[in-house]
């Protein structure tokens, strides 16, 4: 994919649904009695490896690729069935991640597997609180990487030995060393098949559609700082569901905006969670003209239209607690930040090295070649902005989310931008390159 310098973006536009969202609709519904509808469905690549797990455990749904609608028939709590083949979870972690917590709690023995990025992915971290809470989970591997081979059923007999008939799991509190959504979702699903509470604190507050759309559906959820609590045994009922456009699909075209002068764009309907909101508050922070308008909620998850004009931009500290809320968006925020005046340090980002490719280690070798001044760190990255970026050869390394933020780099280099293996961003966002170079 050749990007060239772009004149304005102009105009108003929609970002696909949200990933995260997507994902947990079909688990939930999944779980659930009766039927889930799903409007706006985002038909990523993730999201339908998701579809294709539950169909392989027994759930029918339907998906209508036009009109981005899923319809899930939930089989109620305990009504999924025992797989007939691998568990394909294609290049989603949080496919991986969060249906491990679910199939810990069946009856049944289920193998997941992935891509050669999730096999390489660190799943001790899951694999840890789940033993914990008496589950049967190993990883093939030496290291605690996929594939996983859960056991269900040997929980489930010793949940039989020990009279405990109707739960195999155990409630448990964990205390998670990572702020990851995708560890306490995981924890937090295993707590609806455990025999009491199940809580989850972590060192920062991630990411929240989980517990939000378990309330939704029925579950008993309580958060207090940042611990969750889940009760087991919920009875969930499915529901009606609009998916808000996803934030981080969305901060491609803030950055596009502003850093290609005289752009003004509206991205209608876009997910605002607190949780997520990280790149709106670091926008502000390096003086960008961004503003939300027509405030919403969608179910539960807060909605707003965002206007953003070209901005000229200075340098920030990004750390701390708002890293998880916006930790998909670093590599864009890299980028944006090459065209700040002054320094902008991104610090406590060492989750990047354990995203679909290490992250901090892929942005800092792009953006060198494309003449910006960047200096890796061990959990991050300092940036001297203001140097004129020029084009170059990126390699993505098939990651996604280092396609589409390299793409946004290249509008505003001189020069030509070729992004390589550009057909992973079906992974989150399909339509991106139409988007960006028809549509706008
Ligand atoms: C996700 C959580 C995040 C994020 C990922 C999606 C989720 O991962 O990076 O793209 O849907 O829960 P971690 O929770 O592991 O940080």
């Amino acid at each position: 994919m050749i990007i060239r310098k772009k004149g304005p973006l102009k105009g108003s536009m929609t970002v696909p649904g949200d990933k995260s969202i997507s994902h947990r609709a079909v688990m939930l519904g999944a779980l659930s009695e009766g039927t889930t509808m799903v409007e706006n469905f985002l038909m990523g690549d993730d999201c339908l490896s998701t579809i294709s797990c539950f169909k392989k455990l027994g759930i029918s749904i339907d998906v209508d690729m036009d009109n981005k609608r899923v319809v899930v028939h939930g089989r109620g709590l305990n009504g999924l069935s025992a797989p007939d083949d691998i568990l394909d979870v294609g290049n989603s972690g949080t496919t991986i991640r969060l249906m491990s917590g679910i199939l810990c709690g069946q009856k049944f023995t289920s193998t997941l597997t992935g891509d050669a990025s999730i096999r390489k992915r660190p799943m001790g971290r899951i694999l840890t609180p789940l033993k914990q809470m008496g589950a049967d989970i190993e990883s093939l591997n030496n290291d605690s990487f996929a594939p996983l081979c859960i056991n269900g059923s040997q929980a489930f007999l010793s949940a039989i030995r020990s009279n405990n008939y109707s739960h195999t799991l155990k409630g448990i509190h964990y205390i998670s060393p990572v702020a990851s959504a995708q560890v306490k979702s995981c924890v937090l699903l295993a707590g609806l098949f455990a025999d009491g509470k199940t809580s989850v604190t972590e060192p920062a507050v991630s990411r929240n559609h989980t517990e939000l759309m378990l309330a939704d559906f029925g579950a008993s959820v309580v958060t207090e700082g940042t611990t969750t609590s889940v009760f087991p045994q919920p009875k969930l009922t499915g529901r009606k569901l609009c998916v808000p456009g996803d934030i981080s699909s969305a901060a491609f075209f803030i950055a596009a905006a502003l850093i290609v002068p005289n752009s003004e764009l509206m991205i209608k309907n876009v997910g605002i969670n607190p949780t997520r909101d990280g790149i709106i508050r670091v926008c502000r922070m390096m003086g960008a003209d961004i503003r939300l308008e027509n405030e919403r909620k969608s179910g539960s998850e807060p909605v707003a239209d965002i206007y953003v004009r070209s901005s000229s931009l200075k340098g920030v500290e990004i750390a701390g607690d708002i890293i998880p809320a916006l930790i998909d968006e670093i590599p864009v925020i890299a980028v944006l930040s090459c065209f700040a005046e002054g320094k902008t340090v991104i610090k406590n980002a060492e989750e990047l090295k354990v995203k679909e490719s290490n992250r901090l280690e892929v942005i800092a070798k792009n953006l060198t070649n494309m003449g910006a001044d960047i200096i890796p760190t061990d959990d991050g990255m300092i940036i001297n902005g203001g140097k004129p970026l020029h084009g170059a050869v990126i390699d993505s390394r098939m990651d996604h989310r280092i396609a589409m933020a390299f793409a946004i780099a290249g509008l505003a280099a001189d020069g030509e931008t070729e992004i390589l293996n550009p057909e992973c961003v079906s992974i989150s966002y399909p339509e991106f390159f139409d988007t960006l170079l028809m549509k706008l």
